[in-house]
């Protein structure tokens, strides 16, 4: 168990883009911050140097196995979970007549291993000290659809869904569960879009810009340590492009 007092924030895929952001915005608010990875190493490992008191923590979400060994590793290094952002994600962009049936799990499978680890945090930390926050990164695709995107939309989608349902089985305690749905941001993900469809996004953002990773983590660091009263929500965050 770790000498540090402060509250615990684990943030999956910490490693690049929004993740990155988050842990930056909630070590900025006083927390330290589990940096979790699965391929980016060195990512995690440069942000880890920057973050005082922070921790790298590797795991694939999408193997049962390797989410158990992660909570085992957690009770050791942090002894406590107090927020967790399920931040990882992962897409294969392709038409319904091209996607294979492997794509789909591919893409799907993160999305059990975010179940999977929000029931164990759950059950090894949140529930025993009866407090906490889970804030869910899902996407404007999963309201509006996206071409291309049927995997990773119904994905998103359901982890909205995923939102409202525990939110309601978590009544009566304080442990708050929203859902934060960026519209298009500035990352790794969106540089690999083409260049035309990447220009067809602007015309649909009133704003005229994607997104700074840092505006959306400024919205979980909010939920992470204000909001007391927002409990199974979907904070959209897209310049304009979509409002609920
Ligand atoms: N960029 C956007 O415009 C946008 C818009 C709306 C929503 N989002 C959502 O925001 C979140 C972050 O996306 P991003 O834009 O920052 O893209 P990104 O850089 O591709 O981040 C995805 C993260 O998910 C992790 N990940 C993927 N598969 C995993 C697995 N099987 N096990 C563990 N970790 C896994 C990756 O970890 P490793 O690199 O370590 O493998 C990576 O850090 C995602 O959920 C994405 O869907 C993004």
């Amino acid at each position: 168990m770790s000498e540090d007092e402060r509250p615990v924030a684990l943030v999956t895929g910490a490693g690049t883009g929004i993740g990155t952001a988050c842990a930056r915005a909630l070590a900025a608010e006083g927390f330290r911050v589990g940096i979790h990875y699965r391929s980016s190493e060195e990512g995690a490992r440069k942000l880890a140097a920057e973050l005082d008191g922070s921790f790298t923590i590797k795991a694939d979400l999408a193997d049962g196995e390797s989410i158990d060994a992660m909570i085992k590793e957690l009770k050791d290094v942090a002894g406590q979970i107090d927020v967790l952002v399920n931040n990882a994600g992962f897409n294969i962009n392709a038409p319904v007549l091209s996607m294979k049936l492997d794509d789909y799990d591919k893409v799907a499978s993160v999305a059990r291993g975010t179940w999977y680890l929000t029931k164990l945090v759950l059950r090894r930390f949140m529930m025993r000290k009866g407090t906490g926050r889970i804030i869910n990164i899902s996407s404007v695709v999963g309201h509006t659809g996206n071409a291309g995107q049927i995997p990773y939309t119904m994905v998103k989608a359901g982890l909205d869904a995923f939102t409202k349902s525990l939110a309601q089985e978590l009544a009566g305690r304080e442990i708050l569960v929203n859902s934060v749905a960026p519209g298009f941001v500035e990352t790794e993900m969106t540089d690999e879009l083409p260049e035309e469809i990447q220009e067809q996004i602007l015309t649909k953002i009133p704003l005229g810009r994607v997104a700074d990773a840092a505006e959306i983590a400024d919205v979980v660091a909010f939920l992470a340590t204000r909001g007391s009263y927002i409990h199974g929500s979907v904070l959209h965050v897209n310049g304009g492009m979509y409002g609920g």
